[in-house]
């Protein structure tokens, strides 16, 4: 029987992750955060101070992880058994995260991982290449994306509600170097799939996104 899959490409700050879990919520499908797949493996490198250089013991710290997700009200993550929630968020994280995911011996690592989220009655797959790597079969393919400054807005209002010191403008040149680095990298870089549906998210609201979104599957 096929597995219907639905691919939310973009770059951070779109709004990808919460369009993809109410998409997925709404559909009764099962949901793939890739972006904390990597985000997990940049905590597991910290974990054991290998070094962002070191591609071998990457390869090696991601082949060893073992991985945990529950996906309640709000998603759940454990690394070796450790409950790592909280770290994910953090901009070290990401940066991290966006630095060894160049590396395509470690993509390699982590590919059947994601493809292993690909169960019944469906995946709504949200990351920088679902739609072109991951799942390239896919029935459904979005490119959600949205203006730099406002995905750094957004960024700083979150900061700011979590009272956590925030700069706009730092925050925007670290998205824009994120951009950079997703979108130049020679393996698997951030691009709209072929025949995706673009969405620019700058002046829609999360509710409209969701129902151009629902309206491709209808
Ligand atoms: O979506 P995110 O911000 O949680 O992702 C963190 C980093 O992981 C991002 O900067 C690039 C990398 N990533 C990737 O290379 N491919 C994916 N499918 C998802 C994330």
């Amino acid at each position: 029987m096929s597995i219907p899959v639905l691919t939310i490409d973009g770059p951070s700050g779109a709004g990808k992750g919460t369009v993809s879990r109410l998409v997925s919520k709404k559909l009764g499908w099962n949901y793939l955060d890739s972006g904390s797949i990597y985000r997990s493996l940049a905590i597991a490198i910290q974990n054991t101070s290998v070094q962002v250089s070191d591609v071998d013991a990457i390869v090696e710290v991601a082949s060893a992880m073992a991985l945990e997700f529950e996906c309640g009200d709000e998603l759940v993550v454990k690394l070796n058994g450790e409950n790592i929630t909280g770290q994910l968020g953090l901009e070290s994280t990401g940066s991290i995260a966006s630095q060894i995911a160049a590396y395509p011996s470690v993509r390699a690592v982590l590919l059947k991982k994601q493809q292993d989220f690909k169960q019944l009655p469906g995946l709504v797959a949200d990351g920088r290449d679902m739609g072109t790597v991951v799942f390239p079969d896919a029935e459904y393919k979005v490119f959600l994306t949205a203006s730099a400054q406002k995905r750094a807005a957004r960024r700083y209002k979150q900061l700011i509600e979590k009272e956590i010191d925030a700069n706009i403008d730092e925050i925007t040149s670290e998205i824009e170097a994120r951009d950079r680095r997703d979108r130049e990298r020679e393996t698997a870089p951030l691009a709209m799939a072929v025949g995706a549906l673009y969405i620019d998210s700058s002046d829609l609201t999360i509710d409209q996104v969701v129902e151009d979104v629902l309206n491709l599957i209808r």
